[in-house]
Parts: structure tokens; sequence; C-alpha cells
């Protein structure tokens, strides 16, 4: 007899033709045959019970229960035959199995909790939570913490990670507990670059990071300093407009980005050691590389830095890369610095008062012979600058009814005899707001990387030292709790005689948690008036002087992100400038003679 036919038959006196003496069956067996309809992956699963069990109740060789197993088993394989297979036992232990299945769902969800933890989701061995980031991080991070509330931690590799999303969040670790987190994670690619994190802005909170946090508080981001290079800065805003200007005359298109990225290099690369990073100097376009490409290394993902044993290799030739910048970047710098040397030496010895009054930043730096930051000031948040400018540009192509008020703010204000400037912008409302807003929707670092030196508890969580901590800025300015209609831009919102959305007394400058793109707290940005300084007035210029068409035609620019730790735009900004018919009149503008 067929063995699918025997386990059909099974019943309390089914000997199952393997000579079994039906009484050795019958403890078990009567208990087998109590009419249930078995599901195929539930029958397997307790066959192999069943075994167990039957060997437990009887005296059965294993050898023989097993064979007990193979009957059903068999019967398992002809679909036909399953309704006939009555089994009670299936329940007896059905029952237990999905109430344990359950309990592990449970103690799942809610194991962080009663260990004090954050939620956290399932993960993987060895890659931990690796698979859930996309290549835009911020956003997959966004989509988590809606599934798994403000505060929730991953583990990436072998790294501990909180994330927290929203403005109280952000409060708790940025100011109540600021201390506790006031160190930067160190990736490779900082280590790398700077000496093992010798320099500002990942330097270990200290005392060296305490000494030029006051430095560049007192002397490099001060008022004083910052009024000192104004003519710099207007300088290269107007060789900027020159270039636009040119280009509108031809009706040629002009990458956005790459203008404003050489403006802002060209500005912090001479109040820094005064030079230029962009013309005709193969020197100044080298620097001008460097930075790029360290910004770049430094936004990438690193596996040598979350799995534990590509530690010591070099899957995606990062490290290579960083090496070989590394040294280029000692080059320069050296050089810069000799130059520098000599050229103090040469100004001592002409003993010219005024021309030992003009110092630029390393000039500072020297003096107190600190030069560690020199590489910070260069690399320190051009891109951010530029960044914002492409981002607010794209913004106001999009929303030509922005742009309008924007340029009726400015002609009322500034006219059109002159081209705006510096000065200008604390009567400009409206254009603050579109600064604001659009640092809201894309701010330029949507990820603040910090790091716990010690344990502590946030919110009720336990979080160790040692944990790295994600401040998801971008998410935060998206939050419609804080931002009505909050993917739409509108930088009314910030305005008090308009509608209010949310923004009406929000500040920039870190203590209002739900608006950070600077940060906040002891690690916030030192540069912010600098940066803002430069964004309103190239801004304004770029509004006040010209229309802008979008190349290749079309009303509307793509506004998605690159792949990428920064705020990258996918695609170049790609726009023709036409000079506006009631502009200023740039060779007669009053302001040229200043700018
Ligand atoms: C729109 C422009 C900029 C934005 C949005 C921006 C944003 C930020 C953010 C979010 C941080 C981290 C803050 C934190 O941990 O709480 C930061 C730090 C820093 N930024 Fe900026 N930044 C900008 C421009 C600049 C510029 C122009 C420079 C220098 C020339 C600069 C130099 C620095 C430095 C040195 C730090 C590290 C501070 C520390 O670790 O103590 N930033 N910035």
């Amino acid at each position: 007899m067929k063995h699918w036919t025997l386990a059909r038959r099974m019943g309390p006196a089914v000997s199952l033709s393997t000579k079994l003496p039906v009484r050795a069956l019958a403890g078990p067996q009567a208990a087998l045959t109590d009419g249930f309809h078995i599901f195929d992956f539930t029958f397997i699963m307790l066959t192999s019970l069943d075994v167990f069990i039957l060997r437990q109740f009887s005296s059965l060789s294993k050898t023989t229960a097993m064979r007990y197993r193979y009957c059903c088993t068999v019967a398992h394989r002809e679909p036909r035959y399953y309704q006939h297979l009555r089994h009670p036992t299936s329940l007896l232990f059905l029952i237990p199995l999905i109430l344990l299945l359950l309990l592990q769902y449970l103690f799942r969800l809610l194991h962080p909790r009663l260990l004090g933890s954050p939620p956290s989701p399932p993960r993987l061995p060895i890659i931990g939570h690796l698979h859930l980031l996309t290549a835009v991080p911020h956003q997959s991070l966004y989509r988590l913490s809606l599934r798994l509330g403000p505060i929730f931690s991953l583990c990436l590799g072998s790294v501990p990670c909180i994330v927290a999303s929203s403005a109280a969040a952000a409060r708790e670790f940025l100011k109540v507990h600021d201390t506790s987190f006031s160190n930067r994670p160190i990736t490779k690619a900082v280590s790398i670059l700077t000496y093992g994190s010798s320099n500002f802005s990942f330097a270990p909170y200290g005392d060296f990071w305490r000494f030029t946090k006051r430095l560049y508080m007192l002397e490099l981001f001060s008022n004083r300093t910052l009024d000192q290079f104004r003519p710099i800065r207007q300088d290269e805003l107007r060789q900027l407009l020159e270039e636009l200007h040119a280009r509108a005359k031809e009706g040629a298109a002009v990458d956005v980005g790459a203008a404003m990225t050489r403006m802002t290099n060209n500005v912090t690369s001479r109040m820094a050691v005064s030079r230029r990073c962009s013309g005709t100097d193969g020197e100044a376009e080298e620097a001008r590389r460097l930075v790029m490409e360290t910004t770049e290394l430094l936004g990438k993902f690193n596996l040598s830095d979350y799995v534990w044993f590509c530690k010591n290799l070099d899957l995606q030739g990062y490290a290579k890369r960083l090496k070989d910048l590394h040294k280029r970047f000692d080059g320069l710098i050296e050089r810069i610095m000799n130059d520098k040397e000599e050229n103090r030496r040469r100004k001592k010895m002409e003993n010219n008062e005024e021309v030992l009054k003009e110092k630029d930043l390393l000039d500072i730096l020297m003096d107190i012979s600190e030069d560690r930051c020199a590489e910070d000031i260069f690399t320190g948040g051009t891109d951010n600058t530029s960044l914002t400018v492409q981002w607010a540009m794209a913004e106001l192509i999009n929303n030509p009814l922005s742009m309008e008020k924007a340029k009726a703010e400015l002609f009322k204000v500034v006219g059109n005899g002159r081209v705006v400037d510096e000065t200008d912008v604390p009567k400009l409302p409206y254009l603050k707001s579109i600064v604001m807003e659009t640092l809201r929707l894309h701010p330029p670092t949507p990820l603040i990387p910090r790091e716990s030196h010690e344990d502590c508890k946030v919110d009720g969580f336990n979080i160790p030292a040692k944990t790295r901590l994600f401040i998801n800025v971008w998410a935060i300015g998206r939050d419609p709790k804080h931002w009505p209609s909050s993917d739409k831009f509108m930088p009314e919102r910030f305005l008090s005689d308009e509608v209010d959305n949310g923004g009406v007394g929000v500040d920039i400058r870190g203590q209002h948690f739900q608006l950070i793109p600077f940060g906040s707290g002891r690690r916030g940005c030192p540069a912010l008036t600098a940066a803002l300084l430069v964004v309103h007035s190239a801004l304004a210029a770029l509004i006040q002087c010209f229309e802008w068409k979008v190349a290749g035609g079309g009303d509307e620019v793509d506004m998605n992100e690159a792949p990428g730790l920064t705020l990258q735009r996918a695609t170049p900004l790609l726009c023709v400038p036409v000079v506006r018919s009631d502009g200023p009149l740039y060779d007669r503008a009053p302001s040229a003679e200043v700018l």
C-alpha cells in the first residue's frame, strides 16, 4: 500500500504498514486523528513536531518515528489528500506556535523601549540597517521616521546611530544634551584629510576646539573682520555680474551653480590667503579643483567606516583617492605658506604701516602661530553658500510670482540707479524670507553629524558613548506640524503682514529648532553671518540685473537632489540670463564704483 494511502486512512488503528504494534501508537496516534484540516506549510512543520512527540509518548525508535513522518510527508506531496489528513496535534501545536510568533513580534517591537533604547527596525546580520539607506540618505531616514517616530536608532554595519527628525528631538540633542553630543564622527575621509581630525571642524570638543572657536568668533568672523573684507566680496560680485552680462550679450546659457561656486571660492580664497581661486593662474585653478574634490569625498558613503571586516579594505577606492588628494592639498598649502612667509618678511622689512595693516585670514592665523585652520577656511562651506544661491534661483524660476515680488521689493528699496549692495539687505525682508524658505526646503547639510562622548539619557532613551547622531534638518524643515503646506515654496510664511504659515518670528540662527540649516549649540556654524552676507547680496544682484530663462526652453527647472550627503542638485541649473530692460544700467551704476 502506498504511503500516502496509509496516511490518508490514518486513524487510531492504522499500523502505517510499518509493522508497528497498534498498541505502541495508541496513545499519540489516537491524539493524531481528531479531525482538523491542515494547511501545507503547517503540515510539514507539525509532522516534524509529531516525530518528536511520538518519541516522547511512545517507545518508538527514531527510525520508526521518521518513517511515520515520511508517510505524512509523502501524503503532503499529494495535494488531493490534504483534506483527508486529520491531525489534532496540529492544533495543539499550532496555537502555541502562533502565540510564540506573536510574542516574538511584540518583543521585537517593544524590546528597545523595555531596554530604554529608541525604536529600531529589524536588522540584518553584518550590514545591520545599511540596506535601508538609499542613495539620498536623508530622504530614506525621513521615511523611516514616519514609521518609527522622531527619535530612532539604527545600526549601520557595526556602528550604532541615532536619528533625530523633529524640532523637539533636535532641541533635546543640540540644546539640552549639547555637551554630550559635541564631537563629530571621525570617518576615514576625515582622518586622512585632516591628520586624524586635527582641524577645527572635526576636532574633538576640548581645549584646541575651544581656543580655535574663540579665535574664529573674535578674529576671523567678527563684524570688524567681515567689514574689512567687504571690498573683496563686492569686487567678486562685480566680476560675477560682468561674466553674466557677457553671456547675456551672447544669449548663451550659464551654469548658475558653477558660476556661483567660482565666486564663493574666490571670496573665500581672497579672504583666506589673498589669492583668487579662478582666473589664469594654474595654481589657483588647482586649489579650486582640490576644494571641490574634498567636499565630494567628505560626502561619500565609505563602506570601510561601517562594516568591520571592510575596515582595512578599500573596496570603493576612496582611500587611494583620499591619500592622493591629501598629498596634493598638503603641497598647495605648503607653497601658499612659504609665499606668505616670504611676503610677511618683505613687508616687515619695508616697515610700511599701511601695508602691514592689510591682513588676510592666514596672516591672522600666522600671527598667533596657528595654521591648522587654513584647510577649514578653504573647504568649510564655500560649497554650502553656492548651493543655497542655486536652490534659491531654481525655486524662483519655478515660482515666477515670488520672483516678481522680490524684484518689486528690490526696485522699491534700491531702485534701478545702482546695483544692490550688502548694506541694503536689512531693508529687504522679502529677499531674506526667500533665503530662509530655501534653507528650510534645501538645507545644504541635510544631516548634521555629531557623536556622543559619554553615556546619556535623552528623552527617556539610554544612549551609550560613541553613538553617531544624525540630526535630519531636511526632515525637520518639512514637518507639517510646524510648516503647513510644508512642500510648497512660500517665502510669505516668514512675513508678519502676510498669512502666517508657521514662519513668523522664526529665526535662522539656531534658537528655533524647526529651522536649523546652520545647526545649533556649541558646534553650530561659526560662519553664519559671513555666509548670509554673500548669499543675500549675490541673490539680490542676480534678481535685480537679469531675467532668467530656462536653457533649452520650458518654464520649470528640475528640482531633484543628487545622491550623497550634501544637498547637490541632480542636474546643473542651466539658464540664459537676459539683461533687464528696467534693471540698473550696469556701466553707469554708482555702486559699480564701490564694487
Ligand atoms: C549657507 C552656508 C552655510 C551653511 C548652511 C552651513 C551649515 C553648517 C552646519 C549645518 C554646520 C554643522 C553645525 C552643527 O554641528 O550644529 C556647520 C559647521 C561649520 N561651518 Fe558652516 N555652513 C555654511 C557656510 C560656511 C562657511 C562659508 C564657512 C567658512 C568659511 C563655514 C564653516 C563651518 C565650520 C568651520 C564648521 C564647523 C564648526 C564646528 O565643528 O565647531 N560654514 N556649517
